[in-house]
């Protein structure tokens, strides 16, 4: 199983000022942070990064909302990260999402849905790759 995840605390969530909640949650579940950046996604980056949603019905607006403001960015290392990342976070959609999880406390909509978590192993290295540099990675041992 796969170690990494990439996470993206979304503009809605920034603006009002979860961040350090949010990153709370995270670290007491047991993820440790390998890598972390504040930056404003230019709207051909979000395209990018949310290439295989193109068609979709919801697209455009998620490519507006995700380039609407700055995120924080972050490569988590956990055992099993990208399926216990994603029960941390909730459903995508905050009204179906479990009482307790991150969405459910902290998302508005299915757009403005507080985080992004990765859906598998493989896009968490390719979401890794987009956002750091091996320069910006540090290694975590476990204690
Ligand atoms: P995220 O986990 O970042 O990955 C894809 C995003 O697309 C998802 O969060 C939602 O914000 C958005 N999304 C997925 N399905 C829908 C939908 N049915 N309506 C609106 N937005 C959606």
């Amino acid at each position: 199983k796969g170690q990494i995840t990439l996470t993206m605390i979304k503009p809605y969530a920034v603006k009002r000022h979860h961040v350090g909640d949010i990153l709370a949650e995270i670290e007491h579940a047991g993820f440790s942070i390998r890598a972390m950046k504040m930056v404003q996604l230019p709207k051909e980056k979000a395209e990018l990064f949310y290439a295989e949603h193109k068609g979709k019905p919801f697209f455009a607006a998620l490519v507006e909302f995700m380039s609407s403001g700055p995120i924080v960015a972050a490569l988590l290392q956990k055992e099993n990260a990208v399926a216990d990342f994603r029960k941390l976070i909730g459903s995508t959609d905050p009204h179906e999402a479990e009482e307790g999880t991150i969405r459910r406390k902290y998302a508005t909509d299915k757009t403005r849905n507080a985080i992004h978590g990765s859906d598998s192993d493989e896009s968490a290295i390719r979401e890794s790759r987009f956002f750091f540099s091996s320069m910006e990675e540090f290694f975590c041992v476990p204690e």
